[in-house]
């Protein structure tokens, strides 16, 4: 798909359709501006979880809420007219039951206008994934390195090394034999990516993956240099909007201190301009 020949708002099965042609793309997005910004360009916008580390400061994703959610969701909703909004179930709105999923899937589909969710988990979660696409939510699953599970995986790691190639694969078999759209794989080894994408017949999203996937997905705040807490290796800084925006507010203050701002150009006189 390109920008261009975009007519409306992708929708689920226009994706799983670009499976094998032209790279899918994706950013984060978490506020209207930044949807703005990125809608001609962008086939689909994910509402991430990170939204937690990127905007609130969290140290993790596993504080995110379902309220939280959802209020950016509407924000991101508001600034998108030819991309398709793709929302992230939080830590602990899915795992317990396809019920307490549908639930809180349906809540963010109906509440924020999103087109589908993502949740992660493979092979366990397939279920629940199979449950929801069943009862009308399109689903796109998230494999490998799976922020929400930092805690059991002992970090975030570049996961399916080895013999684990094994395990990441049937992950993948089985999330796209459950129904969903799209897989995206986080941090897991470039062959092994190219293996997935040649094995499922669904698109692969890569983050940290291979330039072979079916689509690439980044943080919007990191490759536009906004997040700079840390950098991992698979992010490119394609602008350093941290570094120009601490230099123009540094340009603020001294200018406020010297009295050079404002000028004669911001103020007003007491008399009405003449017509
Ligand atoms: O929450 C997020 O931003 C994500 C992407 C990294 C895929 O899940």
């Amino acid at each position: 798909m390109s920008a261009t020949a975009k007519k409306r708002a992708p929708m689920p099965d226009d994706i799983r359709a670009a499976k094998g042609g032209t790279p899918l793309v994706s950013l984060t997005a978490y506020t209207t501006p930044m949807a703005q910004m990125m809608d001609a360009h962008c086939d689909f916008v994910l509402v991430g979880d990170s939204v937690g580390m990127v905007l609130h400061g969290l140290p993790s994703t596993l504080g995110v809420t379902m309220d939280m959610m959802v209020m950016h969701g509407q924000a991101v909703s508001r600034g998108l007219t030819s991309a398709m909004m793709v929302i992230d179930m939080p830590f602990g709105s899915y795992e317990e039951s396809p019920q307490q999923a549908f639930r809180n899937a349906a809540r963010l589909m109906s509440e924020t206008n999103a087109g589908a969710v993502k949740l992660e988990g493979g092979v366990e979660m397939a279920p629940t994934i199979a449950f929801l696409v069943k009862r009308g939510i399109p689903v796109m699953a998230h494999i490998g390195l799976t922020p929400q599970s930092i805690n059991t995986l002992g970090g975030y790691k570049v996961q399916g090394r080895g013999d684990a190639g094994d395990a990441l694969m049937a992950d993948a078999i089985a999330v796209a034999e459950a129904g969903a759209f799209a897989v995206v794989l986080e941090k897991v080894p470039e062959t092994l990516a190219d293996e997935v994408t040649a094995q499922v017949d669904i698109p692969t999203i890569g983050i940290g993956a291979s330039a072979g996937c079916d689509g690439q997905i980044l943080v919007v705040d990191d490759m536009l240099g906004l997040f700079t807490a840390f950098k991992a290796k698979f992010v490119k800084r394609y602008a350093h909007l941290a570094d120009d925006g601490e230099a123009a507010i540094a340009a603020y203050a001294e200018e406020v201190r010297a009295r050079t701002f404002p000028a004669a150009e911001h103020v007003f006189s007491d008399k009405a301009p003449s017509k």
